[in-house]
């Protein structure tokens, strides 16, 4: 069962950030499918923990590739980042918290992240890393 598939306008062409996204989106997608079956109790504990690893990984991915190629908006992206970091940070803190209460701020946290920050700050960050080349083109990103 998949209730999200991959929206391919959410592609940003850079090869890596895109397979980290599609990651993403199949945890919130089996998330979902956990709520749909009435177990999403069982999955939170493990797609806190993948959270935390994962935003240290791909932001950190994200972040090299802007400073490596001097990218003009680093300061406003990565203040975006850190405050996610942040969020991820009090949901790992927050485990005695209602289930149910959790689900939802979990659910919220990821459609922000897959529809807002995707869409508006990586793909900005994608057209920057394209233009400036950075020895990639947009299929070997
Ligand atoms: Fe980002």
């Amino acid at each position: 069962m998949t209730l999200v598939t991959w929206n391919p306008a959410w592609e940003t062409g850079i090869q890596l950030i895109d397979a980290q996204h599609r990651q993403l989106m199949m945890q919130f997608d089996a998330l979902l499918v956990a709520v749909h079956e009435n177990r999403a109790n069982e999955r939170l504990p493990g797609l806190v923990a993948f959270l935390s690893d994962y935003v240290e990984t791909h932001f950190s991915t994200e972040e090299e590739r802007m400073q490596a190629t001097q990218y003009p908006g680093f300061a406003e992206h990565k203040a975006i980042h850190d405050d996610m970091r942040a969020q991820v940070l009090n949901l790992a803190g927050d485990s005695q918290i209602d289930p149910s209460i959790m689900t939802e701020k979990v659910i919220n946290y990821l459609t922000d992240w897959l529809i807002d920050h995707i869409n508006e700050q990586d793909r900005r960050l994608a057209r920057h890393l394209v233009r400036f080349g950075a020895g990639e083109s947009r299929k070997s990103l």
